[in-house]
């Protein structure tokens, strides 16, 4: 194989096929798409060469900065690509969760800038999101940027459907297979190749993956996070199944271990949301099937994560008080108050009032008297046991109610006799028309 330029490689990845001793499956032949073996590492080198090419020889000509927002995979091949044309690259993100990564994108000259926004990923249909404000910037005529807009850009999604799913098909011998299942980010890859094969087979089972509520793997969306995404369309899925942070670090065990498949998180929760999925179609039929998944992009950039959620699978101690380890019981137990309850209740008994938001989202509107702990910083806290005392009646706010509603019922399975967590977060708040201070 010889190439001009690193940018031929893209593409062309290997289809391997999982041993069934290690998946278990009798009926079903599992492959994994292998989008890993990229150049730059993952499934986004096709989407980031085919949304920023046309706009190079411009971008060259009046001095362009390629911009996207992204904080990860994307960001990485788009820098490379900049890069080795001359340009700069900005990232601009809300927060960068993944510390290797950030390390990485800077290491490839990017310059990364980081807007703390009210949720982790881009809201297009909320203005008071500053990443929302800058993606509207950014979209505007004029703009001294070349703007690869991930998440509304039909070329991430041809991507795929010209090369993904065509390579697919062909390594099949020309067939469909009948389950394909992938995670969802900005759903360019899952919509693109789902496309290629049902036009070479309307009946192929369509299965797409997103993080559980509340849960974060790095790279994709949660399922109601997904909604918000312009290229992602329910219609594309027969399925979309949910997989927690736990399962996709399980599955990304198994390819590590047994398959030889160096796949990162998301690999891992595609894998383990494949075997989910297949084995009641496994179980009820004895007809020869097959299935594929992709492995988006590589483990080494997520030791970090992994050490932060599962320290014990890197020699360290467990770790003790987690969210994670909640069950879904334990949560629906926690005290939930609403808007017109908790107003009560802080005029009348004065609860410490703990606003789990990021600090720009709290600096533009909070609750009087609440005091700001960010919720990865609020995590770290509690590993080390209750950070209040138990005399202290406790009253959480998130935006929307959910991670708050976790940390009441970690806290309340903590031995804390006194935390509440508020009905709709800060949103549900504001929508009632309750005051809340700025700065
Ligand atoms: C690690 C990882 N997995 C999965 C995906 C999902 O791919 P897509 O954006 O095509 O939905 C991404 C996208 O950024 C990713 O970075």
């Amino acid at each position: 194989m010889r190439y001009d330029s690193i940018t031929d490689a893209i593409g062309d990845t290997p289809l391997v096929r999982i041993d069934p001793a290690v998946h278990g499956l009798r009926t079903i032949d599992l492959y994994a798409k292998l989008e890993m073996l990229n150049p730059f590492g993952s499934v986004k080198d096709r989407a980031a060469w085919n949304m920023v090419r046309p706009g190079l020889p411009g971008a060259v000509r009046d001095g362009e900065t390629v911009v996207e927002l992204s904080s990860g995979n994307t960001a990485k091949a788009l820098a490379v690509i900049a890069g080795m044309h001359g340009l700069p690259f900005k990232s601009i993100t809300n927060r960068m969760r993944v510390a290797e990564i950030k390390d990485l994108l800077l290491l490839l000259g990017a310059e990364i800038e980081e807007l703390p926004g009210q949720t982790e990923c881009l809201d297009p249909t909320n203005t008071d999101d500053p990443l929302t404000l800058f993606h509207q910037e950014l979209s505007q005529p004029g703009s001294p940027n070349l703007h690869t807009d991930q998440y509304f850009n039909a070329r991430n999604t041809e991507s795929h459907a010209a090369g993904t799913g065509p390579e697919i098909v062909a390594d099949l011998d020309g067939r469909a297979p009948d389950f394909f299942i992938a995670c969802v980010g900005t759903a360019g890859s899952s919509t693109g190749v789902a496309g290629v094969l049902r036009a070479h087979d309307p009946g192929v089972r369509v299965v797409g993956l997103v993080a559980q509520k509340s849960d974060f793997i790095p790279g994709i969306r949660t399922i109601d996070e997904v909604q918000e995404v312009g290229l992602f369309d329910p219609a594309t899925y027969d399925a979309i199944e949910a997989v927690s942070a736990d399962e996709a670090i399980d599955g990304m065990l198994t390819l590590v271990r047994r398959c030889g498949i160096l796949g990162g998180p998301t690999g891992g929760a595609a894998y383990f949301g494949a075997l989910r999925h297949l084995r009641p179609f496994d179980a009820e039929s004895t007809q020869r099937r097959t299935a594929v998944f992709i492995v988006c992009d590589r483990v080494e950039s997520y030791v970090g994560y992994v050490r932060r959620r599962r320290p014990e699978l890197l020699g360290r101690p467990p770790v003790k008080n987690s969210v994670t380890a909640l069950t879904e019981a334990e949560v629906a137990a926690a005290t939930v108050i609403d808007t017109a309850d908790a107003r009560k209740w802080i005029a009348e008994e004065r609860p410490l009032v703990v606003d789990l938001r990021g600090s720009f989202a709290y600096a533009a509107l909070h609750i009087e008297g609440s005091v700001n702990i960010v919720d990865e910083l609020f995590d770290e806290l509690v590993r080390g046991g209750l950070p209040f005392s138990k005399r202290q009646a406790v009253l959480l706010a998130c935006p929307v109610g959910e991670k708050s509603a976790r940390y009441a019922a970690l806290l309340t399975r903590m031995g804390h006799p006194d935390v509440r967590s508020l009905a709709g977060g800060i949103i549900a708040w504001r929508d009632a028309g309750a005051p809340l201070e700025r700065g």
